[in-house]
């Protein structure tokens, strides 16, 4: 089996992982979580997003959280916005703090477009037309987001058309590259090949990651399944952090040290330093005062504590 020999991960645990957070995280812990990422060799962090703060109150400091990250050369860093006032504000911060990238994030599943974003996908293109152009006319490069793309918490299996017809649409108005979502980690290795599948028709090897939550403990599975189709940019939140407002039940991301841990013990190279990003994993998991959702996280603190 050919692995790719390096891969690349975003990680998303400043937005997907503290989103669903019901206590406020202050934005100087935000920015400190950043900071420890960055230390531990990210080179692209997902920092916040630009949504209306009546639907995520926690992403509210979005601006003051780019405003006060201090940026490392080589490091990308990314924003969700799901329309034009949320590009607007993230371009209304002085140059040095507008995002890398942004993130316009739609859905294979009509009903989760519905709550996630309050459209439907059809509608969530034509919003998101316009922002991509604007970001590409501002030199940022635009990333899509694409949620359910095996199952919806509303609308069960999603079929890989669906996501098909997902990755032609953003295609279609100039996104440059797509997450496959598994939104509520109800994906099987086989299914997670068959959506990657589908997208692949629209997009290269290059311009696909995955995002795979991992609700029923299989988000690994699914990304070895991916790395063997040759994907080699996956989205990861440090502690395994995370989970969508609109995906109730949906637990975290899969937990970016179990991911490193299955990567550099397979040989392939990710550029992370282990031990600082479980540092990192381990300062917000004390912040939010419970352990850590990563299995090497724990594996090795228990450990370096024996
Ligand atoms: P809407 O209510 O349909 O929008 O929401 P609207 O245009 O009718 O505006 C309503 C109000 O929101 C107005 O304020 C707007 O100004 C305000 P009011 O007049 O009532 O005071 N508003 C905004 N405020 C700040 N920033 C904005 C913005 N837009 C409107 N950008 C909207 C539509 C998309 C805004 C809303 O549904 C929303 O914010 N949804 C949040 C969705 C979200 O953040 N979900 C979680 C992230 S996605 C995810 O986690 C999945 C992912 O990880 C992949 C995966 O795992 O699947 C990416
Ligand atoms: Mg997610």
């Amino acid at each position: 089996m050919n692995y790719p020999p390096h891969v690349k991960l975003i990680d998303v645990g400043p937005r997907d992982g503290l989103q669903n957070e019901k206590q406020t995280v202050p934005t100087a812990v935000k920015i400190d979580l950043v900071h420890r990422l960055q230390a531990a060799g990210l080179k692209e962090i997902e920092v916040t997003s630009f949504v209306s703060p009546k639907w995520v109150p926690q992403m509210a400091d979005n601006a003051q959280v780019m405003a006060g990250i201090t940026r490392q050369p080589g490091v990308r860093y990314s924003v969700l916005t799901p329309n034009l006032k949320g590009l607007e504000a993230a371009l209304a911060l002085p140059r040095a703090a507008w995002p890398d990238e942004i993130v316009v994030f739609g859905a294979a599943s009509e009903a989760f477009s519905q709550k996630n974003i309050n459209c439907s996908i059809s509608e969530s293109i034509e919003r998101f037309a316009p922002v991509v152009l604007a970001a590409h006319a501002a030199g940022i490069a635009v990333r899509g987001a694409m949620s359910c793309t095996v199952g919806c918490p509303y609308e069960g299996e999603i079929a890989p058309e669906r996501v098909e017809m997902l990755a032609r649409l953003m295609k279609g108005i100039g996104v440059q590259r797509v997450d496959v979502a598994d939104t509520i980690g109800v994906g099987t290795p086989l299914k997670v090949q068959r959506a990657l599948e589908a997208a692949l028709k629209h997009f290269d090897i290059d311009h696909i990651s995955g995002h795979f939550h991992d609700t029923y403990g299989l988000a690994l599975a699914n990304t070895l399944a991916a790395l063997q189709m040759g994907v080699w940019n996956f989205q990861s939140s440090v502690a395994g952090l995370g989970g969508c407002p609109y995906a109730k039940g949906a637990t975290g991301n899969v937990a970016s040290e179990d991911v490193v841990y299955l990567l550099h013990g397979m040989g392939i190279d990710t550029g992370i330093d282990l031990d600082k990003l479980i540092d990192a994993g381990q300062f917000i998991s004390d912040f939010l005062q419970r352990p850590t959702n990563s299995r090497a996280g724990k594996a090795m603190f228990n450990k370096r504590c024996g």
